[in-house]
């Protein structure tokens, strides 16, 4: 592998640990360190066959107390592919060229059936039975995201499904205690794709204890680190906020979240049977 996984690590945190030249696994580690979300892709079919395959393997991932407390649906049908990802292509343009796309669910509800089948009492009725369900499908979208591009696949995670909780799940017929966690686009990439930037090890990696007394100054150093490789092209809420000339990640992620967003996937959950308490 030609890549140089220190100097990949170093464009992505900017204080990139070292890396020894003995470091096992360092082609494995290399390729999982370059990762990258792909939104373009070429018009090439990707063989039904070979998702059910990724999807086996990203099945295999770990499970919380071995509950296996997530699903995968495949969306195949033209028309209902259409009906699902149509909610969201006015946010995801990229999504309607996208040749696969998968949607990765939090099931509580086989878990509930095992006690009623057992005649045991489900004694766990709170927030930790959806908690539990949302990580194990998060877990499985990962080790399906790692499966497709050790195949040669891109993928791009879609969370905006969420926005439309209640619709997904009629569409998909998803049952109580059964709830979307995110979709995914996926096809063989038409173009390289490039390595993000992510905030640097200083604020994100702990040692024992938790510390983020120089959190502002780590952040502020990120926002021009990652506006020295690509400013972002677009401003977030103009129209509120105006232009900036230092627009970076800080100001665009409190543009973003000063909308409400999803606020309504509380009550979705609700319906779905959960007790959040
Ligand atoms: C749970 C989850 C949901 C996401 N939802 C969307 C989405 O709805 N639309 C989108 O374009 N990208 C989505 N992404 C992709 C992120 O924007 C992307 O991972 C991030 O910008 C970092 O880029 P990278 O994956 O190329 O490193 C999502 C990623 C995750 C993990």
């Amino acid at each position: 592998m030609d890549i140089d996984l220190a100097a990949l690590l170093q464009h992505r945190f900017g204080d990139a640990p070292a890396v020894a030249p003995d470091t096992p696994g360092r082609e494995a580690l290399t390729r999982l360190a370059g990762h990258r979300s792909h939104r373009a892709y070429a018009e090439r079919p990707v063989d039904p066959a070979l998702v059910r395959l990724l999807a086996a393997v990203a099945l295999s991932a770990p499970a919380k107390s071995d509950l296996q407390q997530r699903d995968i649906v495949i969306i195949e049908d033209p028309a209902l592919r259409k009906r699902v990802t149509g909610l969201v292509t006015g946010e995801n343009p990229w999504l309607e060229k996208a040749p696969a796309f998968l949607v990765f669910c939090g099931n509580n509800r086989r878990q509930r059936q095992l006690h009623e089948w057992r005649g045991r009492t489900f004694a766990n009725d709170h927030l930790d039975a959806f908690f539990n369900a949302a990580v194990d499908a998060a877990i499985v979208l990962q080790a399906f995201i790692t499966a497709a591009a050790a195949s040669g696949l891109g993928s791009c995670p879609v969370s905006a499904i969420r926005n439309h909780a209640q619709t997904v799940s009629d569409l998909l017929k998803l049952p109580d205690h059964v709830f979307p966690v995110a979709g995914l686009g996926l096809g063989w990439p038409a173009a390289e794709g490039y390595v993000t930037a992510r905030l640097p090890l200083a604020a994100t990696l702990h040692v024992d204890r938790f510390d983020d007394s120089r959190m502002r100054q780590l952040v502020e150093g990120y926002d021009r680190r990652r506006n020295a490789i690509y400013p972002y092209a677009r401003q977030r809420f103009v129209e509120k906020y105006g232009t900036q000339a230092e627009y970076g990640w800080s100001e665009d992620k409190a543009r973003q979240y000063s909308k409400p967003e999803r606020a309504d996937f509380g009550a979705f959950v609700r319906r779905k049977g959960f007790k959040l308490d």
